[in-house]
């Protein structure tokens, strides 16, 4: 039995700026209302005439995480894709990294997890490297958003909130078993499904040729829906859960944690979370102000951030914790 860690982070997010003031322009809303309730500046989203795609954005994150894991492409064994913006609806982008990398014919499983599917795809890299089975994992979590949202008034509960981006890891083979991946920990509550949901273009109620034929420019069920209020009394409980899961399973408590990467939902979410804890601001990590909610992506990009910025440090206690569409959540627990 092995151990695993995470040797190599990386991200990646398209140069175009979009600030609340830019978004006040295309929909009522306005720089105050934004701020207040979620706490964003502004996020980013690949320009109109940009080539910038799910699998492209996480690829350039990836290549990052690859050469600072000190490996070679050639050295993944395994690739984890977690997005709900895939460049195509079949197939997923995992295959499209193997051929863009340019390795072999390995393996790669695309995740459909929303904002857990980061959580998820290290969960999923973690159980293979601990069993032997492979040495490099790639996990992924990209999303562009921005050309699946409804971004006139209508929409504007949700499309103020999400912006494009990519993270990556390497997950690695550990043989010190003191450091790495102590945990993970995984939920769904499929009854709230529908709560954070895009409907179609799914084959679950509707023909393909039935959607080309109505070709109706009011048809709601292609931008993403969200109950708001609901999806944040979730979240806070679900959040607080799961991370105390994690803690307690390694006989840990709230005050061994060095460092918390809150999926960036919200930040009144994370700061709930962090009160809750009774950590500090030097504690947790937020960046949700410049980059909105990217999804599969938040975590690793602002975890990518936190390392860079020298706030984790060897032998520090990680948390990564996620909750949304699914519902879905998580937690995995680092001894980095
Ligand atoms: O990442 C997955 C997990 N996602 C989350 O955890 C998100 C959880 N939910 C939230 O973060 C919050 O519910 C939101 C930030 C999405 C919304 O905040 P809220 O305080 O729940 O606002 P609300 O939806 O209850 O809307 C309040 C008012 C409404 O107007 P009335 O009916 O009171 O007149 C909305 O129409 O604010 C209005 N509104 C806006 N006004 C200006 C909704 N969106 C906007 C907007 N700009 N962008």
């Amino acid at each position: 039995m092995y151990n695993s860690k995470i040797a190599g982070l990386g991200y990646y997010v398209p140069e175009n700026v979009v600030t609340n003031e830019d978004l006040s322009k295309v929909m009522e809303t306005s720089d105050s209302w934004i701020q207040e309730r979620t706490g964003i500046k502004e996020r980013r989203h690949v320009a109109k005439n940009e080539g910038d795609t799910t699998t492209s954005m996480g690829v350039k994150a990836a290549k990052i995480a690859i050469e600072r894991a000190g490996i070679d492409a050639n050295d993944i064994d395994f690739i984890v894709f977690a997005t709900l913006s895939p460049d195509y609806y079949f197939p997923g982008p995992g295959v499209l990294v193997q051929r863009d990398l340019g390795i072999g014919t390995v393996g790669a499983l695309d995740v459909r997890n929303q904002c857990s599917g980061f959580v998820y795809g290290v969960s999923v890299a973690d159980q293979y490297v601990k069993s032997g089975m492979y040495q490099n994992v790639l996990v992924i979590g990209s999303e562009v958003h921005s050309r699946g949202l409804d971004m006139s008034t209508r929409g504007r509960g949700v499309s103020v909130i999400f912006g494009d981006g990519a993270g990556a890891a390497v997950v690695s083979r550990e043989t010190d078993s003191s450091k790495g991946i102590l945990s993970t920990h995984l939920h769904s509550e499929g009854q709230h499904a529908e709560e954070l949901s895009v409907i179609a273009p799914g084959m679950g109620k509707r023909w393909v040729t039935d959607i080309l034929a109505d070709n109706d420019p009011n048809d709601e069920s292609y931008f993403p829906y969200m109950n708001g209020q609901f999806v944040f009394k979730n979240a806070v409980v679900r959040f607080s859960e799961v991370i105390m899961e994690g803690l307690q399973t390694n006989g840990l408590g709230p005050t061994d944690i060095d460092m918390l990467i809150p999926h960036q939902a919200n930040l009144r979410i994370s700061q709930f979370v962090q009160k809750k804890f009774g950590l500090s601001d030097d504690q947790v990590f937020n960046n949700i102000m410049s980059y909105g909610n990217t999804t599969a992506a938040s975590i690793p990009i602002a975890l990518t951030e936190a390392w860079e910025q020298g706030k984790i440090k060897e032998g520090d206690l990680v948390v990564l914790a996620a909750f949304g569409s699914g519902f879905t959540w998580g937690s995995a627990i680092i001894r980095w």
